[in-house]
């Protein structure tokens, strides 16, 4: 499998992972085989990479499942749209949705995979969603109980549902935001806040969450300039996890980040603005080089990463008189990855 921009990939490639459309329907289900047609469609609905490969065999990537992913969108997406028209809000849906994530991260040693199969329509209901997952397996990774998961998925999927309060033509602008724009924006979490505290079947921790995801360790975040110790353990989650998912998909005018150097950037902000436990947990959370990687190794061959696991990271050689074979990279081998190609 690998990540591919869509202008590399080659009608007969096998998609290797489904594309989900905004409201969380299956738009092309992995194992289909790409043709002409479908990359042209997909080019223009404004796709700009997929993961393919030449056969279904090695596609399959543990943790949170597609369908569970898609679900998720589903019903993230109904609460925002409700949110967005003032209507009555139900989680139910969304709180059913959680039991399967939460299970499903707790069943097995689950490591996060970027996947970046987006268009600019799906985006914020996906993001919600990543944030959700990587959030989860944080969580996990920190000794929280199956309660207290689920409380940190509730506001993790939905941090951002305060933004359904602002003006579209805010949200939608491209560019730079006015002064003014920008303190209507940073009003979001308070309004995502009032949204949430108090529904029926809601944690008022997962509403702090909604609050608090703009704070920053040093005082220097927003709404309220919130301290370290001021800050819940939730929000410091969601903080990280947010962060480095607006990064790595390219959201803002930056440069999309690969993991690693994400991770790298988000070290370098903290202490000041992250939690650095936070950004320890995350690196252990996510994968620093992502399935589907093609990675440059220190004895100058490349690699494709087949396989993620705390543990290591099995890689099979793309070049060199090892071509073809599949080794597992462990933190003390003499081999390492020297960096990410693409
Ligand atoms: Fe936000």
């Amino acid at each position: 499998m690998r990540y591919l921009p869509l202008d590399e990939i080659e009608e007969g490639m096998i998609l290797a992972r489904s594309i989900f459309a905004e409201d969380g329907r299956t738009l092309l289900a992995r194992g289909v085989k790409l043709t002409k047609n479908y990359l042209r469609e997909l080019k223009a609905l404004d796709y700009t990479h997929l993961f393919v490969g030449d056969e279904l065999e090695d596609f399959e990537v543990k943790g949170i499942s597609e369908q569970t992913y898609s679900q998720t969108i589903r019903s993230v997406r109904e609460v925002f749209l409700s949110a967005a028209k003032n209507q009555n809000l139900d989680f139910k849906e969304v709180l059913d949705v959680v039991d399967f994530m939460v299970d499903e991260v707790l069943n097995e040693d689950v490591i996060y995979n970027i996947f970046e199969i987006r268009n600019h329509d799906n985006y914020t209901y996906l993001h919600s969603v990543k944030v959700g997952a990587i959030a989860i397996i944080m969580g996990k990774n920190l000794g929280l109980a199956r309660k207290q998961l689920k409380d940190l998925a509730v506001g993790a999927l939905l941090h951002d549902i305060g933004k359904m309060c602002i003006d579209n033509s805010i949200l939608e602008k491209k560019g730079r935001l006015t002064y003014q724009e920008y303190e209507k924006m940073r009003f979001h979490p308070k309004y995502g806040f009032d949204l949430l505290r108090g529904a029926p079947g809601l944690s008022l921790f997962s509403a702090h969450v909604a609050y608090q995801h703009h704070e920053r360790e040093d005082g220097s975040g927003y709404p309220r300039g919130l301290n370290s110790d001021e800050i819940h353990l939730y929000a410091k989650i969601v903080m990280a996890a947010d962060s480095y998912d607006a990064m790595t998909s390219g959201r803002s005018y930056r440069r999309t980040l690969w993991s690693h150097e994400a991770l790298a950037q988000l070290a370098a902000d903290a202490p000041e603005k992250y939690d650095p436990k936070m950004i320890k947990i995350l690196g252990q959370s996510v994968a620093l080089y992502p399935v589907g990687s093609v990675v440059l190794l220190n004895n100058m061959e490349v690699g494709l990463v087949t396989d993620v696991t705390r543990e290591s990271v099995k890689i099979e050689f793309l070049t060199g008189t090892d071509k073809g074979k599949r080794i597992a990279l462990r933190a003390n081998d003499l081999l390492k990855i020297e960096r990410q190609l693409s």
